[in-house]
């Protein structure tokens, strides 16, 4: 705009859901932007809703204006950052992807199930988004993968390792072959999708951002997970040493570990599709929310480790 600076006035909702309940996400939401209009006079502009907020259980009403230099943290712009997600099929990857792309960013989506990829690819918007198919379990792919965001979009500035599997039951209760491809897509895959993409960071010379989305059974496993909270106890250490070793790079690690959270995660495997037990669980845009946030620190400071659970959900 010329003359008058762009600036943004926010809604502080007071009521949210219908209660007292104060909600991080929801706290400040963008109403209007000011700007100078085209014969040269102040304009206000409605920041139209977008459509997750309209589905929003979150949904604010509006109370009171207040003017943007009352916000308290500075926020760092992930519009026109490239961020890669696996595991974007489904879940909280798919609710991160969304989440992102409607940050601006673009998005780099991998998975097995590509039609799934694509559908997403529709809705997020060709220009901004790309699908490309992924098998974590295998280092090249990886590496192809972080490579086609490159050779899209130029650059890669964020990776989200997030593809993962889960299945409950004791020691003894799983077949070799399971428990084998649960440590390879928590664990090795987590350690492939990361060391793809390190090697762009360091030559790009400006930094990133490794996320890595572990669990609370990575802090504290439960007793019918061993196996499970093995692999996210791993990721939470990758992610420990990670932060150790590249700080000085300017590449930040952050560690999400949400507990359960409503998606396809472990049905048959120990969830059953339709419990109500689910219910008071997670949503996916909850965690996706989360990773959103970390990477919208300024990059002068990192967050290692998050820990989420619901208002429903014991620690
Ligand atoms: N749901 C929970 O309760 C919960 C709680 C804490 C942490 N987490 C963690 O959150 C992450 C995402 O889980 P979610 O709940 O979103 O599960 P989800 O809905 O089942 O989604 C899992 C995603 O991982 C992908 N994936 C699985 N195996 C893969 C492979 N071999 N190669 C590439 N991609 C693969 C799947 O895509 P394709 O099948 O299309 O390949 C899918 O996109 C996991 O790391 C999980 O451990 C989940």
């Amino acid at each position: 705009m010329r003359g008058v600076p762009e600036r943004s006035l926010w809604a502080a909702p007071a009521d949210v859901n219908g209660g007292t309940q104060w909600h991080p996400e929801r706290h400040w939401v963008p109403l209007f932007t000011e700007g100078e209009g085209a014969a040269g006079t102040p304009e206000r502009r409605r920041v139209p809703p977008s459509g997750e907020r309209e589905r929003s259980p979150y949904a604010v009403p509006t109370v009171q204006l207040v003017e943007e230099d009352h916000m308290p943290a500075e926020k760092r712009s992930l519009a026109g950052t490239v961020v890669a997600v696996t595991g974007a099929s489904a879940g909280i990857g798919a609710a991160a992807a969304r989440l992102l792309g409607e940050a601006g960013a673009n998005v780099v989506l991998g998975a097995r199930r590509t039609e799934r990829l694509d559908a997403l690819v529709e809705e997020i918007g060709a220009d901004r988004a790309l699908a490309v198919s992924l098998e974590v379990r295998d280092p090249e792919q990886n590496r192809a993968f972080v490579q086609a965001a490159v050779d899209r979009f130029g650059r890669i500035d964020s990776i989200v390792a997030n593809a993962g599997i889960g299945m409950y039951g004791g020691i003894e209760d799983s077949s070799d072959d399971d428990l084998t491809r649960m440590i390879e897509v928590n664990f090795s895959g987590t350690v492939w999708s990361v060391r793809a993409a390190v090697p762009h960071f360091r030559r790009q010379g400006d930094g990133g951002d490794v996320v890595i989305v572990s669990s609370v059974a990575g802090l504290r496993g439960g007793a019918d997970e061993a196996v499970y909270a093995g692999t996210k106890f791993a990721q939470v250490g990758l992610a420990g040493s990670l932060d150790r070793e590249l700080r000085e790079d300017g590449i930040r690690v952050s560690a999400i570990c949400p507990a359960g959270v409503e998606t396809e995660f472990a049905i048959g495997a120990g969830r059953t599709e339709g419990d109500p037990a689910l219910a008071a669980y997670l949503r996916p845009e909850d965690v996706a929310f989360q990773i959103v946030t970390a990477l919208e620190q300024p990059r002068r400071l990192r967050t290692t480790l998050w820990a989420q659970w619901s208002m429903g959900q014991g620690s």
